[in-house]
C-alpha cells in the first residue's frame, strides 16, 4: 500500500509542538519509529529530524484509519492530520512528551521492510553494518544532531569570515599535484591519454597565486583528497575551512583564526573561549609533553633527568646520553596501583614509538622497579625528590634520542591519561604550536623534507643559517591544537622567487624539477607578490571534537572505511574495457573488487 500526500500540507515538525499547541490542527509526515498497539488503542511514535511526537488512534477513531494504524511497521513514511492534546501520561524523558496527536486521517506513504538495525541512539550494531545502510545510520538523532551541528560552523564560518572581508572563492578539483606531502589521487585525461589531473590535496597554491592576483582576503570550505592511510581523525576526502590572507604577519593570521574559533564555540556550543589562545613554541611542546599537538587537559609533563640517570650506573642510560641522547620521565600520579601487566602494556606503547624499553620505579619504601638492581637507596630517593614522585606514583622512564624519548613518552602520557580517566570529552583546552622547524629528516628517503610544505617561509631570525644547518632553521608555521587533535594549520608563505629557488634546492629539486612542477608559481612570481599567509582547520576534526565523537567518520555523510572504500557504494569498483580503452589505460593486475569485510573500519 502506498498513498499520496495530495490534499495534505505539511503544518509543523514533530519534535517542535509544545503545550501551547494544545487545541491546534496539524498535520505531520516522517517516518515511524515505533508503533504500539494495546487492542483498540495505537500510539504511533513519528519522527521527523526535528525529533520525535505521539499519535494516538483510539477505538473511537474511523475504521479505515483504525485498519491502516494496525499494519503500521517501524520506518514506513506516514502522513497524520489531527488535533494537539494534551497527554493524560505525560513522558518528560520527550520534549513533545506534553502532548499527543488525535488521529482523524492517517496516510501510509511508504512501506519499510524491517531494518537491518534499530534506529536507535544507542544502538550498538557494527559499524561496517551501519556504513552499509548509512541512509538508516544517518536517520538516527545522534548523526541527525552532527550532520547539524557540521551544517551550523559551515555557516558561523561563512558569516564570520564575511563580516570579515573575506572572499569564498572556489578553487579547481582537476588540477595539478601539490605539494602536501600524501599520495595524490589521480584522474586520467580522456583527450591527452597518459597524463593525469590530481585531485587537490589543499587548495594551497592556488589560494597563493588568488593573494597574487589581489584578492587579499580568501576563503574556502574545500574538499581535499589525499591517499594515506587511515585514521580516526583521517579520512581520504575531508573537508577544509581554508584561508589566505595578504599584507600579514603571523600575529594576524592567527587573531582572524582564534576570533572564528571562539565565535563557533559560542555560536554552536555557547562556550566562551578565553583570547587569546596560549602560544607554545615547537621545541617546548615537545620538551613538556613530548607531542607538538600536546593535549593540555591534564598534566603529567615530561621531565628531563639527564643529568641524574648521568650519577647511576646502569648502561642503558650511560649509553643514550653518550650518543647525544637523553633520559626523561613521566611520574603518573598514583600509578603505584597498576598492575605488572599494566605497567608492561605502557611499555608496549613506548616500544611502538621506537624505544627499545621504558624503565619504571615505584619510589616507595619497598620500591619496586624494573631496574631496582642498578640503583642505590639514596639514588631512588635523589630521583623522588627531582620529579616529586610519592610512595604511591609510579615514574616512567625513556633514555634514547630526541625524538624517540619524546614521541614516546608523549604517547604514554595520553595513554596513562586516559587509564586514569583524567581525559574529559567536553573540556576543552586550545593552544597554538609555534616556531616549527622547517625541515625534518626522512629515514626513508635519506634527505630532508618539508615539515610543512615547501611554501613555507622560514623564520627571519634564521634565513643565515639555511643552508650551513638545515635542521636548525625553524618556520613561520603554526598549528591550532585542541585537545591533542591538530585542528589546523598554516604558515606565512614565501613571496620572494629567489628564496622559494633557495629552498626548492634545499629540498633536492634542481631547478629544472622545481620549474616542471611549481613552473606555474615561480612564473607568476615574477609579477609583484604581496606578503601573505593563511591557514586550514580540518573542518570534519572541528566537527568531531566539538559533538565529542570518536572519529571523523561519525561527522560525514558518507565516509570510507580502513582501505578507503565506501562500503555502501562499493567503490572504488572496476570499470568497463571501453572506458578504459578510451582513457588509454591498461590494467596489469585487477582485484575482484570486494570488501573484505574484516576489520574495515578499524582505527
Ligand atoms: P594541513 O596539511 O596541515 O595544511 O591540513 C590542514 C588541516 O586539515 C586537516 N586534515 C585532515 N582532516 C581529515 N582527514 C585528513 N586526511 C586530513 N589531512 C589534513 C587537519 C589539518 O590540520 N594547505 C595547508 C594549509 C595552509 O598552509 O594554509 C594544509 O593543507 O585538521
Amino acid at each position: 500500500m502506498s498513498e499520496s500526500i495530495v490534499g495534505l500540507k505539511r503544518t509543523d515538525m514533530c519534535g517542535t509542538l509544545r503545550e501551547g499547541d494544545v487545541g491546534r490542527e496539524v498535520v505531520l509526515m516522517g517516518w515511524c519509529h515505533k508503533a504500539r498497539d494495546l487492542g483498540g488503542l495505537t500510539f504511533i511514535t513519528l519522527r521527523d529530524r526535528s525529533g520525535e511526537v505521539q499519535l494516538v488512534i483510539t477505538p473511537d477513531s474511523s475504521e479505515d484509519i483504525r485498519t491502516k494504524a494496525s499494519k503500521v511497521r517501524s520506518e514506513f513514511v506516514l502522513a497524520a492530520k489531527g488535533k494537539v492534546q494534551k497527554r493524560s501520561a505525560p513522558n518528560e524523558k520527550m520534549p513533545t512528551g506534553m502532548i499527543e496527536i488525535a488521529v482523524v486521517d492517517l496516510r501510509i506513504i511508504s512501506e519499510s521492510e524491517t531494518p537491518p538495525f534499530y534506529i536507535e541512539d544507542d544502538d550498538t550494531a557494527n559499524e561496517a553494518l551501519r556504513l552499509k545502510y548509512r541512509y538508516l545510520d544517518l536517520r538516527r538523532p545522534v548523526m541527525q544532531n552532527n550532520m547539524i551541528l557540521r551544517h551550523k560552523i559551515a555557516k558561523s564560518a561563512r558569516d564570520y569570515f564575511d563580516e570579515k572581508g573575506f572572499l569564498e572563492i572556489e578553487t579547481p578539483m582537476l588540477g595539478k599535484s601539490t605539494p602536501e606531502g600524501a599520495r595524490d589521487y589521480l584522474v586520467p585525461s580522456r583527450v591527452k591519454n597518459g597524463s593525469f589531473f590530481a585531485l587537490p590535496q589543499s587548495p594551497q597554491l592556488y589560494k597563493q597565486l588568488l593573494m597574487l592576483a589581489g584578492y587579499d582576503r580568501y576563503m574556502q570550505i574545500a574538499r581535499c583528497f589525499r591517499d594515506e592511510d587511515l585514521r580516526a581523525d583521517r579520512q581520504p576526502e575531508f573537508t577544509q575551512m581554508d584561508l589566505e590572507m595578504s599584507f600579514v604577519d603571523c600575529d594576524d593570521i592567527m587573531g582572524v583564526t582564534e576570533g572564528f574559533v571562539a565565535r563557533v564555540f559560542k555560536d554552536v556550543l555557547d562556550i566562551d573561549i578565553e583570547l587569546p589562545i596560549r602560544r607554545i613554541t615547537w621545541q617546548e611542546a615537545m620538551e613538556r609533553y613530548g607531542s607538538d599537538k600536546p593535549d593540555l587537559r591534564f598534566g603529567m609533563e615530561l621531565q628531563d633527568i639527564s643529568d641524574w640517570a648521568s650519577t647511576v650506573d646502569f648502561v642503558v642510560f650511560k649509553n643514550a646520553l653518550e650518543d647525544k641522547g637523553l633520559v626523561k620521565a613521566v611520574v603518573i600520579k598514583g600509578g603505584a596501583a597498576f598492575s605488572r601487566k599494566e605497567i608492561d602494556a605502557l611499555g608496549e606503547v613506548c616500544k611502538t614509538y621506537k624505544a627499545k624499553g621504558m624503565a619504571w620505579i615505584v619510589p616507595a619504601e619497598q620500591p619496586r622497579g624494573s631496574f631496582l638492581k642498578f640503583l642505590k637507596p639514596e639514588d631512588i630517593e635523589a630521583l623522588a625528590q627531582k620529579t616529586g614522585a610519592g610512595a604511591d606514583d609510579l615514574i616512567c622512564i625513556v633514555a634514547d634520542k630526541f625524538k624517540v624519548v619524546h614521541d614516546s613518552l608523549g604517547q604514554l602520557r595520553i595513554a596513562a591519561a586516559n587509564k586514569l580517566g583524567l581525559i574529559k570529552k567536553d573540556d576543552f583546552k586550545l593552544c597554538w604550536v609555534t616556531e616549527f622547524p622547517m625541515f625534518e629528516w626522512s629515514e626513508e628517503e635519506g634527505r630532508f623534507m618539508a615539515m610543512h610544505h615547501p611554501f613555507t617561509c622560514p623564520m627571519d631570525e634564521d634565513l643565515d643559517h639555511l643552508e650551513a644547518d638545515q635542521g636548525k632553521v625553524r618556520s613561520k608555521a603554526y598549528d591550532i591544537v585542541l585537545n591533542g587533535c591538530e585542528l589546523g594549520g598554516g604558515s606565512i608563505r614565501i613571496h620572494d622567487r629567489d628564496l622559494q629557488m633557495r629552498i626548492f634546492k634545499l629540498l633536492g629539486f634542481t631547478a629544472e624539477a622545481a620549474q616542471e612542477q611549481f613552473g606555474f608559481l615561480l612564473d607568476a612570481f615574477k609579477y609583484g607578490v604581496p606578503p601573505h599567509g593563511g591557514l586550514a582547520i580540518g573542518l570534519d576534526r572541528f566537527v568531531m571534537l566539538l559533538t565529542g565523537a570518536g572519529s571523523i567518520r561519525e561527522v560525514i555523510a558518507f565516509p570510507k572505511v580502513q582501505n578507503s572504500s565506501d562500503l555502501m557504494t562499493d567503490a572504488p569498483a572496476p570499470v568497463s574495457e571501453a572506458q578504459l580503452e578510451e582513457l588509454g589505460i591498461g590494467v596489469s593486475s585487477s582485484s575482484d573488487g570486494n570488501n573484505d569485510d574484516e576489520n574495515l573500519v578499524m582505527d
